[in-house]
């Protein structure tokens, strides 16, 4: 019998699992959606099957449940379904959890064999495929129109290590590159770093030890660069051993931005440091060339700490949450005689969830989008307002629902393949706290603060997830 789910904050509101799989065809749409958009948008978030093995949870460590809300011909419906990995499906079978949901729990005995993949931060299209993916695992295929899952994707074979979340697509070569930390197994200082070409196939595997092991959720590429952001929310087997928490903020070690060419190999990787803070998401990063010097351009969602973590020495985190990032520019100078970066500060819209029209991924850019909290905190700090920043000018433009009502990451289509950098839509998930459902919105990024140009309305709300993306047709 399942039980109910206990009273923590993540585990409530619109935190709470769905616990239905639904196909809705023909779903009912306010305004017009845009003649021209056509495709899927994929989101995904933990949607935990059954309820804690003990009193406590953590969000990031429910099962990954993706949802799809297709355009097409003006028409709109939606899906969603558990990614079935080996975890789920044995747990399925017992009709229990066999895996603890905090990062110090261990699991029920007798199944060690199977390791704990959630499989529920991102969902990405590349190379015929769509890939569900945790940070800790290899990445989940599964068919892009039913949402079925076929199963762990080991590149044919050519790596199945660790990948993170967050691989970049190089819209110049539709490469993707990605990292793994971790990547020689649990407390290892060892990062792989993988590059697949736009027909899905690894060209490059390389792995390097970096300063100390860390929760490293993303990275940037530039046209000519990969940077490795390494923030102190280590994870220190000795700490582990006596007893600590396995990720902590770790205010007694530096940052550091692994800066390395693209056209060179790991053992080329030059060390920037900076002040112990913490990034989950950059924005964007881009390679500047003038008069024959080389310097980085890196924009940083930056927190002083690591949200949602506690501290080396086990003592509960401050009241951090992820409503309090500031989106800095961090400079590095490949020419210069040091090696720390500079940092100004972009905008004052503190927020989370950066993203950009995607085609300038790694180029220089101007339009950024990301989600931020204008209202008053409520429980989990959900987001309640939508920003597109000029982050040449630190101006932005925001939308808000309204009362009740709160927002999922930002994600941007162009208006059509040639239109002008950030000229298009931003579409995004909207729940309703007096309904209990959510919708599916389009704004129109000529002025988002006009609100959307068309609503559709979902069967079902979708809970407060992490990130998704746009396939378009
Ligand atoms: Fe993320």
């Amino acid at each position: 019998m399942t039980k109910p789910f206990p009273n923590i904050a993540v585990l409530q509101e619109n935190f709470a699992p769905v616990m239905a799989e639904c196909t809705a065809p023909d779903l009912i749409i306010e305004g017009e959606l845009p003649a021209g958009l056509s495709g899927t948008l994929y989101r995904t978030g933990p949607n935990p099957m059954f309820p804690p093995l003990g009193d406590k949870h953590h969000w990031f460590l429910g099962e990954g449940m993706v949802h799809a809300i297709r355009i097409e011909d003006g028409k709109a419906s939606y899906r969603n379904r558990w990614v079935e990995t080996d975890l789920y499906l044995a747990q399925r079978k017992e009709g229990r959890r066999l895996k603890d949901t905090t990062f110090e729990g261990a699991g029920v005995p007798g199944f060690d064999h199977i390791s704990r993949n959630v499989a529920n931060t991102n969902i990405v299209w590349h190379g015929d495929k769509l890939l569900a993916i945790d940070e800790g695992s290899s990445p989940v295929a599964m068919d892009p129109f039913t949402l079925e899952t076929n199963g762990p994707w080991d590149f044919d074979g050519k790596y199945s290590g660790p990948m993170t979340a967050h691989p970049k697509i190089d819209p110049e070569t539709g490469e993707m590159l990605f990292f793994g930390y971790m990547a020689s197994g649990p407390g290892s200082k060892d990062y792989a770093y993988n590059v697949i070409d736009a027909s899905g196939k690894l060209t490059k595997s390389e792995m390097f030890e970096g300063p100390y092991a860390c929760m490293m959720h993303d990275f940037i590429t530039t046209d000519e660069h990969v940077i490795f952001p390494l923030f102190p929310a280590t994870i220190d087997v000795e700490r582990i051993m006596n007893g600590g928490p396995t990720i902590a903020w770790d205010p007694e070690e530096r940052s550091y931005m692994g800066v390395m060419a693209r056209n060179e190999g790991v053992d080329k990787i030059r060390w920037f440091e900076g002040e112990p803070c913490y990034v989950y998401h950059p924005m964007n990063a881009y390679t500047v060339k003038e008069g024959g010097k080389t310097k980085i351009v890196a924009d940083m969602m930056k927190y002083d700490r690591v949200p949602l973590f506690p501290n080396a020495d086990g003592t509960k985190a401050s009241q951090i949450g992820l409503d309090t990032g500031k989106l800095v520019r961090w400079v590095m100078d490949l020419d210069g005689n040091t090696n720390s970066y500079t940092e100004t500060q972009l905008s004052e819209i503190a927020g989370e969830f950066p993203r950009l029209d995607e085609r300038r991924t790694g180029l220089s850019y101007r339009h950024g989008f990301h989600a931020a909290l204008f209202g008053k905190k409520e429980v989990g700090s959900p987001f309640d307002t939508i920003v597109h920043v000029d982050v040449e000018t630190g101006q932005s433009v925001t939308y808000t629902p309204g009362p009740g009502k709160y927002v999922h990451e930002p994600v941007f289509v162009p208006r059509s393949p040639t239109a002008v950098e950030g000229d298009g839509y931003v579409v995004t998930l909207v729940y309703d706290k007096e309904t209990n459902l959510s919708d599916f919105i389009v704004l129109d990024t000529g002025d988002i603060s006009k609100g959307p140009i068309a609503t559709v309305h979902l069967p079902i709300r979708v809970p407060f997830g992490f990130h998704g993306n746009w396939r378009s047709d």
